[in-house]
């Protein structure tokens, strides 16, 4: 609702009356408005922290079993041989668990990085893939993955080329991580002349997604691999939002996913615009 309203009163006659009342209203409605405005948002960060001390709590409790298996071990003053030996596949569950801890902070902190971008006014979209390409260049050239590009001619755009490598980057790793043998990626980028907008597309072969998992691939966490974090397309969406561009994901299982990202040439609201740096 549109509480801004407030009625110029001057009389204090009765209608003066109830227009002091009304505004009165307006007012409460408009504190009641915020404050469950503040509760939504609370309410999510709740959620947001249960799920991270869900994800972290796991391996951690497995470290502290592990740690507390060998400590008991080594306070019985012989250890035997064939227990070193156990010793060391404990060692690797704790090192294996240790790092998904860092993986899940790490991508944790690219997540809660996302400010507003910070734009400039020229970027080339085509250079900017060119860059999250080279980052992946050794991951494609180790799978032997077909690279396909079809680049079309791009006005530059405004846009924060930091963030949307970071978005590229998170699509093209998700490709290389859903390919297995004789993979494909293809990348389309074209200028919607008619809309404003600049259109990328990534395609690939790989596993593809189930249809009941489509719908909650960009929610936080949501991950089908042993070693994801479930992070990657929640920062895409956070980034293409902020960019006002949209995206789109189809798939189908064993024959693959494609991604469409659309960018508009400028974004609005100018006022958190700084251009040109
Ligand atoms: N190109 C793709 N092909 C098949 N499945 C995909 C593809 N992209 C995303 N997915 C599915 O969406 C899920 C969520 O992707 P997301 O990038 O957010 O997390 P992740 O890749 O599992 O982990 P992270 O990116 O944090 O390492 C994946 O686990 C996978 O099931
Ligand atoms: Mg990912």
């Amino acid at each position: 609702g549109d509480f801004e309203h407030t009625i110029p009163f001057r009389s204090r006659d009765e209608l003066g009356q109830l227009a002091e009342s009304f505004n009165k209203m307006t007012q409460r409605l408009k504190r009641a408005q915020y404050q469950l405005l503040q509760s939504e948002k609370l309410a999510s960060i709740g959620k947001l922290a249960a799920t991270i001390a869900h994800e972290i709590n796991n391996p951690l409790n497995g470290i502290l079993t592990y740690t507390k298996l060998i400590e008991r071990k080594l306070a019985q003053d012989s250890v035997k041989r064939e227990e070193l030996e156990r010793f060391r596949s404990y060692l690797s569950i704790m090192e294996r668990e240790t790092e998904r801890c860092s993986n899940i902070v790490r991508n944790l902190l690219d997540f809660a990085r996302q400010r507003e971008p910070s734009l400039k006014s020229d970027v080339d979209v085509n250079g900017v893939l060119e860059e999250a390409l080279s980052l992946v260049a050794n991951q494609i050239a180790l799978q032997e993955i077909q690279l396909e590009k079809s680049f079309g001619k791009l006005p530059p755009i405004m846009a924060d080329p930091m963030q949307l490598r970071q978005a590229f980057l998170n699509i093209l790793i998700n490709s290389c991580e859903a390919i297995q043998d004789g993979g494909r990626i293809r990348i389309v980028t074209e200028y919607l002349e008619g809309e404003g907008m600049v259109r990328v597309e990534f395609s690939d072969n790989g596993v593809g997604i189930e249809e009941e998992d489509l719908h909650k691939i960009f929610d936080p966490f949501f991950t089908t691999k042993e070693k994801g974090t479930g992070l990657g397309l929640s920062v895409v969406y956070g980034i293409i939002n902020s960019h006002q561009g949209n995206i789109e994901v189809k798939s189908k299982p064993k024959e693959g996913t494609t991604v469409v990202i659309k960018l508009p040439l400028r974004t609005k609201n100018q006022t958190s615009a700084q251009e040109g740096r």
